[in-house]
C-alpha cells in the first residue's frame, strides 16, 4: 500500500499528530507539508492533517482536499481549540468530507491543539467570541501522549 501524509500546520500542533501518523503507517509512507503536497492519484491512501479555522478546515487543506474527490482511501485528522465531542468540530469534520466529496473515509481523528496566547487575546476580545473559545483553556498541552496513543488505535484500526 503506497501511503502518504499530508498535513497543514502554523504552530506545530498538526504537524506532531502528521509525524506520529507517518510512524504508525507502513514504512516508506511519504510525509509532507501542504504546500510540497504530491498528486493524491497516485497513493493508495492518503491521510490529511488540518487545523480549524473558523470552524473550517484551514484554506490550504481544504483546497487539498478539493484533489481527494472520489478518493479510494482517505483519513482526516485535525487539532483544534474546540472540545473534541463539540458540534462545532463535528460539522467541520463533515465540512472536511464533503469538500472531498466522493472520497471514501476510512477513518477520522481530531484532538484538542494548544491555541496561540496571542491568537487566544485577540478572538477573547471581539464584541461576540467564537462557541469554540470557552473549551480553548482546556487545549493548553495537547497534542498530548494520550491524544497520540489515541491516534495511534485509530490509524491501527484502519491499516488493519
Ligand atoms: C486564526 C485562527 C482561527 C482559529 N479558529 C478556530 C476555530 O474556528 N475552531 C477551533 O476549534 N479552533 C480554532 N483555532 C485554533 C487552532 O485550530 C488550534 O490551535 C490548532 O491546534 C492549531 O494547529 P497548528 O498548531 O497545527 O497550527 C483557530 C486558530 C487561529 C490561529
Amino acid at each position: 500500500m503506497k501511503s502518504l501524509v499530508i498535513y497543514s500546520s502554523q504552530t506545530g500542533n498538526t504537524k506532531k499528530l502528521a509525524e506520529s501518523t507517518c510512524e504508525y503507517l507502513p514504512n516508506g509512507t511519504l510525509l509532507c507539508p501542504v504546500d510540497e503536497a504530491p498528486d493524491p492519484s497516485d497513493y493508495d491512501f492518503v491521510a490529511v492533517g488540518f487545523w480549524l479555522k473558523a470552524g473550517k478546515p484551514d484554506p490550504k487543506s481544504a483546497g487539498y482536499l478539493e484533489r481527494l474527490k472520489g478518493h479510494p482511501k482517505v483519513f482526516l485528522f485535525a487539532t483544534h481549540g474546540a472540545n473534541p465531542d463539540s458540534e462545532h468540530v463535528k460539522n467541520a469534520m463533515a465540512r472536511a468530507q464533503s469538500i472531498a466529496e466522493g472520497a471514501n473515509f476510512a477513518g477520522s481523528f481530531s484532538c484538542y491543539g494548544e491555541v496561540n496566547p496571542k491568537v487566544l487575546d485577540k478572538v477573547k476580545a471581539k464584541p461576540q467570541p467564537p462557541v469554540w473559545i470557552d473549551d480553548a483553556t482546556h487545549a493548553v498541552g495537547h497534542p498530548d501522549k494520550g491524544d497520540l496513543e489515541r491516534l495511534r488505535l485509530s490509524i491501527a484500526s484502519v491499516v488493519n
